[in-house]
């Protein structure tokens, strides 16, 4: 029989870019990330990501998928109870990746992509999908009451407008009394871009805001401090001569990973 064709809205499409790169990474000898379901969710979804692997966003997506990965377990090891979010989580799943056993972890993408990701998962036990969006917090609603909340945003505040990250960043501390924010932040270079990214120029999605440091989000959101701030260039550059120079070339075009707290 064949498969019915999915329809992706332009930055949901940009999902099937890191399923992508995680599948083809983890078919590696030496894989530096593992996604075992990667390769199955897109047999099943019957998608076509053939133009969605070239050489710098796949070791972009690596790097992030790493830096993320440590500074989640580093925080679930503090707060070991967190309810945690990954808030626009196209097909990651992050939780497998970091549960401690404790936390309650939520999945919340729009409306259409978790009908979609719940065609390839099953909510977990203490693993929930959600439709909701990052820019109205109705969704909050359903989740338990926390000392600490853990919100990942990956690959998503990029898309935004600047009145849109601080729709976002002022709906996540209205919602949620106490959290820290992992979001991923790129240069106003890759804002003015998007047409000569090497993996989004495939897809209609376009970038938003871009900064040159977290601090700029602060004068959207005065509850919240910055706690750190990563360049991509700091993982990439541990594999490759290529990523060494691009690490040295595009010094502060890298997007990066930001903490924040409030
Ligand atoms: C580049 S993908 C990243 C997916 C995932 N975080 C990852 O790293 O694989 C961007 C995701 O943001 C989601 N997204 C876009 N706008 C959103 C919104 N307003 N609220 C929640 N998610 C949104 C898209 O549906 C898509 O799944």
């Amino acid at each position: 029989m064949e498969k019915e064709k999915l329809q992706f809205g332009d930055v949901q499409e940009t999902a099937l870019i890191t399923l992508a790169i995680r599948a083809s990474e983890t078919a590696r000898p030496n894989a530096r990330i593992r996604d075992e379901k990667a390769k199955e969710i897109i047999d099943t979804l019957g998608v076509d990501v053939s133009k969605f692997d070239p050489f710098l966003s796949h070791e972009g997506v690596v790097a992030r998928t790493i830096l993320f990965r440590e500074q989640l377990r580093e925080l679930i090891g503090r707060y070991p109870d967190a309810v945690c979010v990954n808030l626009g989580c196209g097909f990651d799943d992050k939780f497998q990746q970091v549960d401690n056993g404790r936390i309650r972890w939520y999945d919340v993408d729009l409306p259409d992509q978790i009908a979609v990701r719940r065609k390839v998962f099953e909510d977990r036990e203490r693993c929930v999908m959600l439709g909701g969006s990052a820019l109205d917090g109705a969704w909050t609603k359903e989740l338990p009451r926390a000392e600490m909340n853990l919100i990942v945003m990956e690959g998503v505040l990029e898309y935004f407008s600047r009145e849109q990250v601080k729709t976002c960043l002022n709906m996540l501390c209205d919602c949620f009394a106490h959290g820290y924010l992992l979001a991923e932040l790129h240069s106003p270079v890759l804002e003015k871009n998007t047409k000569h990214h090497d993996a989004v120029k495939h897809t209609n999605a376009t970038f938003g805001w871009g900064t040159k440091s977290g601090k700029e989000y602060l004068a959207l959101e005065p509850r919240m401090t910055l706690v750190s701030e990563t360049s991509y260039n700091e993982e990439m550059k541990k594999y490759t001569l290529r990523g060494k120079l691009f690490a040295l070339i595009a010094k502060n075009m890298n997007n990066r990973l930001a903490v924040f707290r409030w």
